[in-house]
């Protein structure tokens, strides 16, 4: 079928964030089981519970718009879990799987701010004044769990880095490497 307005991209859209965020629903509780250091563990945990009153704003933008929200497949975020899976099922050190899961939830979360970026345009350029609000809360959420993911990756990506130094360091007999402080980007 043809999508003839931007009211019908809009649901589209939102039907496609919708089946994405449900997709995490499921997938965030696995990566917080994987998850080494307690901090990123309670990130991933706290995104649940946001991840949670997303798709509650979602359902009262499309109930005010009288539209189911189901009836999509957002493949790409299928394809997003399916790589943050595959960090679980390798075997890594830990500092460096919690590197590489805060790279996977990275992944998401900058989909997601596109995704939402986008949908909130949509509304505000078609009067829909509430669902841009709540869109905008959300964009914000999603954007400080990127922020905070960086912070994270800050002190665990410098960890991950010590774990292969001091295995160098075993393996050639020289000490262990200094710990050095991470730089701010
Ligand atoms: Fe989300």
């Amino acid at each position: 079928m043809k999508t003839a307005s931007l009211r019908e991209l809009y649901i589209e859209e939102l039907k496609d964030l919708y089946n994405a965020e449900n997709q995490l629903l499921k997938a965030l509780p696995k990566m917080a089981k994987a998850a080494t250091s307690p901090e990123l563990r309670k990130g991933f945990e706290k995104h649940l519970k946001e991840t949670k009153r997303q798709i509650e704003r979602l359902e009262t933008i499309f109930n005010a718009l009288d539209e189911s929200p189901k009836g999509k497949k957002c493949k790409a975020m299928a394809g997003l879990i399916e790589e943050g899976s595959e960090v679980m099922e390798e075997d890594m050190e830990p500092d460096v799987r919690d590197a590489a899961l805060i790279a996977a939830a990275q992944r998401v979360e900058h989909y997601e701010i596109a995704g939402y970026g986008c949908v909130r345009t949509y509304a505000e350029l078609l009067g829909e004044s509430k669902a841009a609000k709540l869109l905008q809360t959300t964009l914000d959420e999603e954007g400080n769990t990127d922020m905070a993911l960086s912070e994270l990756a800050a002190e665990i990506n410098v960890e991950a880095d010590e774990d292969a130094a001091s295995d160098a360091a075993v393996s050639s007999g020289s000490p262990k490497r200094r710990r050095t402080r991470p730089s701010k980007h």
